[in-house]
């Protein structure tokens, strides 16, 4: 995680770093800082403190900084030392001239710093980045560039840094493994970033700098090298889109604005995807016969996207007939999982940013798998790293709870198993149309569920004092049940758990007494009557139930405490339907209970550590 934003060049490097801080801060907020070369003399300068991005822009307006035209900055997330203002970014050595801003995790940080400390050098924070700069610090009898190469040389882990030095305050040097950076291309100007929508405004002109390699930028000059010092030429892209609306739109919150976009996500979608009855995956990149060819599925992806895949797997198995197996990817990698040349992964992404998922795809690739992606962020490091990509263009997502891109996935899942299973001809035609017609009504369906807010949220207000959830589900509702846990602990901190119902009585049950509320989706299915009989159980241990049912379900009325309904849809569909009232559940219990719910503690956007 963390962003980094850095500027050489002609104009005032402060409020192009705070500016580009600001669009960073999904990457993480507990924390910020920035530096610069004072020209005049010339010597560093810093400012940083705990807390969001305005925290600093606070600081900077009774403690401001001299006017200079080189500087980097950066937002973090925590994960070497409490978030705190010495363990802010940037980092300097003993001899003050050096600084250092670092997405990542060096892992030898420890024994580097004990071989450091023996040579006398002092640091003042507990994080691994410290080591960078005095590292630097210690081959300063080379020219900056040889010192930084040198230092990086030492590095284990994975990293993106951005350091200037006093004494050379023409100079910004970035390096990358593992962790995403771009360079920025401008007139007399050069940056460098953790992400494309921090400069967009600024240049349109980027070179992804590649894993293992080091650029040094000027304002006119940007030399790019391998970390073993060879020259290497980049490749220069020109960034085709630009960043959508980040306004909350008159909503409390982002995340309730973007509950809210979902039915115009999703009519979008299905309009330039399906075509009369026929489904058009550009992007995917595989040829019918190429899709014919597949014997297994793996599905990548962690939390939210996770459980998108967990639906997949359910709908792909049940229309296409391919098997599925899904994996946080953080495990995947570690599972020595059996790949052979009819194996298709596809990774699901917000992002497209995820390091786990990142490195479970490098390693697949190694293994000659093909990949494909489901991704929202444009020219993301997954869709590069992918042969196919399916973009979701649901909108930047700025709530870190991910609301309309979770729906985004699923609906993109369920066009990619129509496809599939059409030319596997695993389903009839007239079945496959019915389940388009169906598809096409989720938007119109997502308007009535809306247009409950208010009385969803009032259940969630009446609810928000239970100290414990759990949330059942059967099926492809287990996985929605998982997210509505999901959701429910992030942004509001109660202790949340999603289970299969059928799962309940091995164990869970012995959580259900009257101070435990209960989510059960109920909705109609082939699983519908086992679900009741799950909660006649709870009932009888008197856990209190908030039953989310088919409308023209009265019967459930009796046997629960409160009940959200969704409209009636093709049971296979309802894992759509479903989302909604969870995350307005959420939503309405964090919000009762006073949580940030758009940048909760703790966590971020984009998660680029392992
Ligand atoms: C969702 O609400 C979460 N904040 C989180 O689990 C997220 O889905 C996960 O980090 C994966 O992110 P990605 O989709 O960008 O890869």
């Amino acid at each position: 995680m963390c962003g980094i934003i850095g500027y050489v060049g002609h104009q005032q490097a402060l409020p192009i770093l705070i500016e580009g801080l600001k669009k960073l801060e999904y990457r993480g907020y507990d924390s910020s800082g920035v530096g610069i070369i004072c020209l005049d003399e010339p010597k560093i300068m810093i400012r940083k403190c705990e807390g969001k991005i305005c925290n600093l822009q606070e600081l900077l307006k009774t403690h401001g900084l001299p006017e200079s035209t080189i500087g980097i900055s950066h937002t973090r997330w925590a994960t070497h030392g409490v978030p705190s203002r010495v363990n802010a970014h940037p980092h300097s050595d003993c001899s003050g001239k050096i600084l250092v801003v670092h997405n990542g995790i060096i892992e030898n940080y420890q024994e580097l710093k004990s071989v450091l400390v023996k040579k006398g050098h002092k640091f003042l924070s507990q994080t691994d980045t410290e080591v960078i700069a005095h590292l630097i610090e210690e081959h300063s009898e080379k020219d900056f560039l040889t010192a930084v190469q040198k230092t990086i040389r030492q590095l284990r882990g994975a990293f993106a840094l951005g350091v200037i030095h006093s004494d050379h305050p023409e100079t910004l040097i970035a390096a990358r493994i593992g962790s995403p950076l771009i360079i920025g291309l401008g007139k007399n100007e050069n940056f460098i970033a953790s992400d494309v929508p921090a400069i967009l405004d600024r240049t349109a002109k980027v070179i992804y700098l590649k894993d293992g390699e080091l650029a040094l930028l000027r304002k006119n000059l940007v030399q790019v090298y391998t970390f073993a010092g060879k020259s290497v030429r980049p490749k220069i892209d020109q960034v085709s889109f630009t960043v959508g609306s980040v306004h909350k739109e008159g909503f409390a919150h982002f995340m309730l604005k973007e509950i809210h976009e979902q039915p115009n996500v999703l009519t979008q979608m299905f309009s330039s995807r399906i075509k009369g009855f026929q489904i058009h995956l550009e992007g995917l990149q595989l040829t019918d016969a190429e899709l014919k060819g597949f014997d297994q599925m793996m599905i990548v992806a962690c939390g939210t996207a996770y459980h998108a895949g967990l639906v997949g797997k359910y709908i792909i198995e049940k229309l296409a007939g391919i098997s599925v197996a899904v994996d946080v990817s953080s495990e995947f990698r570690y599972r020595s999982p059996i790949i052979t040349p009819k194996t298709l992964i596809l990774a699901i992404s917000q992002s497209g940013e995820t390091a786990d998922t990142l490195a479970a795809v490098k390693e697949a690739k190694a293994k000659g798998a093909k990949i494909i992606s489901i991704c929202n962020v444009l020219g993301s490091s997954l869709a590069r790293e992918s042969d196919g990509v399916l973009y979701t263009h649901a909108g930047p997502e700025i709530g870190v709870a991910s609301t309309k891109a979770y729906t985004a996935q699923l609906a993109m899942l369920y066009l990619l198993a129509l496809k599939l299973s059409r030319v596997r001809k695993k389903i009839s035609r007239k079945t496959s149309q019915e389940l388009i017609k169906d598809l096409k009504e989720i938007p119109s369906l997502y308007q009535r569920i809306l247009k409950h807010t208010q009385s969803i949220s009032r259940i969630g207000h009446d609810n928000a004092h239970f100290g414990c959830f759990l949330f059942l589900g059967r099926n492809l509702n287990f996985p929605s049940a998982l997210e509505g846990a999901l959701k429910l602990k992030e942004i509001s901190y109660i202790p949340a758990e999603g289970y299969a119902a059928g799962e309940m009585k091995h164990g869970p049950i012995a959580l259900i007494d009257e101070y435990r509320a209960v989510v059960c989706i109920a909705v109609q299915s082939d699983t519908y009557e086992k679900m009741i009989s799950n909660i006649e159980e709870i009932r009888s241990r008197r856990g209190k139930i908030i039953a989310i049912a088919t409308e023209g379900d009265d019967s459930i009325k009796e046997r629960v405490h409160e009940v959200i309904y969704i409209p009636s849809t093709n049971p296979l569909l309802t894992p759509l339907l479903v989302a909604l009232p969870l995350q307005l559940i959420a939503y309405s219990i964090a919000t009762k209970r006073g949580c940030d719910v758009d940048q909760p503690r703790n966590l971020a956007k984009s998660v680029t550590v392992e």
